[in-house]
């Protein structure tokens, strides 16, 4: 990254992204643990204990192994930092469908708590972007080149 403050931003962010899936590994292990055939037969989780057990996999809804693949990057600070903050929307969006889907306050708490590291997150690399954007001198805003008004110099 190209500034101090802007990879500042990012060593954060990555740190507590990864202590975020240790908390999703944590609570469906914690949902998993003690289960019957039966009840993971009723769950729809009988393709997953096939392959996993009740053993922790990073995987999505869909049972797509997690790859990286899931991660964008063009080597343009600007463009990753866009594709960094809709990354967090989508997350925030993935919360709200979790937070849909159960009534367990043992799993609403946290899933809000890390709802609301989203919205941090998206923040800061809101914030980085600006950052980024002063010192390469970047418009703020997104501008035709062949546009002939004088509204974008
Ligand atoms: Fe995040």
């Amino acid at each position: 990254m190209v500034t101090p403050q802007a990879r500042a931003v990012l060593n954060d962010i990555a740190t507590e992204e990864f202590a975020h899936e240790e908390m999703m590994g944590t609570i469906t292990c914690q949902l998993l643990c003690g289960l019957c055939p039966d009840e993971i037969i009723k769950g729809g989780l009988d393709p997953y204990y096939v392959g996993h057990g009740l053993g922790v996999y990073p995987c999505s809804a869909a049972g797509v192994p997690f790859s990286a693949s899931a991660l964008q990057s063009k080597g343009d600070p600007v463009t990753d930092l866009y594709e960094d903050l809709a990354a967090e929307k989508k997350a925030l969006k993935t919360y709200d469908y979790l937070l849909d889907l159960t009534m367990d306050p043992d799993v609403i708490k946290p899933l809000k708590f890390l709802r609301e590291r989203e919205i941090v997150h998206f923040q800061r690399f809101g914030e980085a972007l600006d950052i980024v954007k002063f010192y390469l001198g970047e418009n703020k805003t997104f501008c035709m080149p062949e546009v002939e008004s004088d509204k974008c110099k």
